[in-house]
């Protein structure tokens, strides 16, 4: 079954009972047992539940497994796999261009209970090789990442993770399994914020874990009854409804990024533009070998001051300034005062996160206006600058 028909036909039939050709939100916390312990899978909502299973069985499908496991955000899912696998004195790598918060959930929450975290530039093969040891039980990388859309080479880190016993963990967030299948690439476990492309319309928070082995995503799943963090019915329901449409929207995604890179590219206020769909891009022969699209986002370095970033992402007609990513709705961002803000700004500086640059979720809207929306603010920067100039040799 193709990609696209899976997001419609796979584990979706229609609801047996009545024929409804779209199965209803399984809206109950509790399920009656025809005698105690006797039931249909079903005993307790936070322990399973119809709607959230159909999910998890989609969401399987959608990454080549067997096994998912949905949660109320994507840093709920991600707590579940670092509690299921670290403990005091255990190691985990990370890349320099990771999530702020998942940056925050193991500096902030995990190092507090003894777990070692080491942030390496994680391209690197050397740097990996001296960064990993006998402690190392997670290697984490998101690729692309967020924000500055760097590309690391999965199967690389993978083999290299699995050589010092350690597992590997890919969120795949950003590429969607549309455009990046990590378990073909060697992951052991993938994560998603489901907030973003997979609901796809700015209406949810979600995550999930997803494991090729059942050994692997034993632990997980127990977490997920056991501290509780499960999504809502109607949540579950929703992805299942956005998800339908996935390749549609990143299709158009991919258009719109595509042409805003090359026009942000060619803007002389714009000091760098990050999509791996460019060439010029350091990851970009990476992402040709191992996704089969280049994604949705597109990040840029204003060559200008703070000020300027703020009043460009701050007034533009069609990206609202918001956190988050992956709607149908295109959002600007401002990482170093928004989703990366809880780095310290010396930490920023020295991963190489500059407070100039902007990051850019187009939607499903269509190409011309975005990247008029985009080129205009930068003209009036510029026109605003001319006249400073004038002005002060004026006076
Ligand atoms: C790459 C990535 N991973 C994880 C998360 C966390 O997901 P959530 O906001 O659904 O908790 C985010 C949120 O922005 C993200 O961008």
């Amino acid at each position: 079954m193709e990609f696209a028909t899976k997001t419609i036909h796979a584990a979706q039939p229609s609801e047996p009972e009545t024929g409804a050709l779209i199965a209803p939100i399984f809206q109950t916390s509790t399920y009656e047992q025809e005698a105690p312990g006797q039931h249909r899978g079903f005993d307790y909502s936070r322990t399973n539940n119809p709607t959230r299973a159909r999910l998890e069985a989609v969401l399987a499908e959608l990454e080549g497994v067997s096994h998912a496991a949905v949660f109320g955000s994507g840093l709920a899912a991600e707590n579940a796999v670092l509690q299921a696998f670290l403990r005091p004195g255990d190691e985990v790598v990370i890349p320099q261009d990771v999530y702020g918060g998942t940056y925050r959930i193991l500096n902030r929450v995990f190092a507090a209970f003894g777990v070692v975290i080491r942030q390496i530039d994680i391209g690197d093969a050397a740097a990996l090789q001296n960064a990993l040891s006998s402690r190392t039980r997670l290697v984490w990388i998101e690729s692309p990442t967020n924000p500055r859309l760097l590309v690391y080479d999965i199967a690389a880190i993978a083999t290299a993770a699995h050589a010092a016993g350690a597992r590997l963990v890919v969120d795949n967030t950003f590429a969607t399994p549309l455009f990046q299948q990590p378990f073909e690439l060697g992951a052991d476990l993938v994560v998603h914020s489901v907030t973003k492309y997979l609901g796809g319309h700015s209406d949810l928070i979600q995550g999930a874990v997803l494991a090729r082995d059942a050994s692997v995503f034993e632990p997980v799943k127990f977490l997920q009854n056991a501290t509780g963090a499960v999504p809502s019915a109607f949540d579950c329901w929703l992805t299942l409804r956005g998800l339908k449409t996935l390749e549609l929207r990143m299709q158009r995604h991919q258009e719109n990024a595509r042409a805003i890179a090359e026009a942000l590219d060619a803007h002389p206020l714009v000091r760098r533009v990050y999509y791996p769909g460019l060439p010029s891009h350091p990851g970009h022969e990476i992402a040709t070998r191992q996704m089969t699209g280049f994604g949705g986002m597109v990040s840029f370095e204003l060559d200008g001051t703070v000020d300027e970033v703020v009043s460009f992402v701050s007034s533009r007609r069609f990206f609202a300034l918001g956190e988050s990513l992956g709607g149908v709705k295109a959002l600007v961002c401002h990482p170093a005062r928004m989703t990366h803000a809880s780095i310290p700004a010396t930490d920023r500086a020295a991963l190489g996160l500059s407070d100039t640059l902007v990051r850019l979720s187009p939607g499903c809207e269509h190409p011309r206006d975005l990247v008029a929306d985009l080129v205009s603010g930068l003209d009036a920067l510029a026109a605003a600058r001319t006249a400073a100039t004038i002005s002060a040799v004026g006076v």
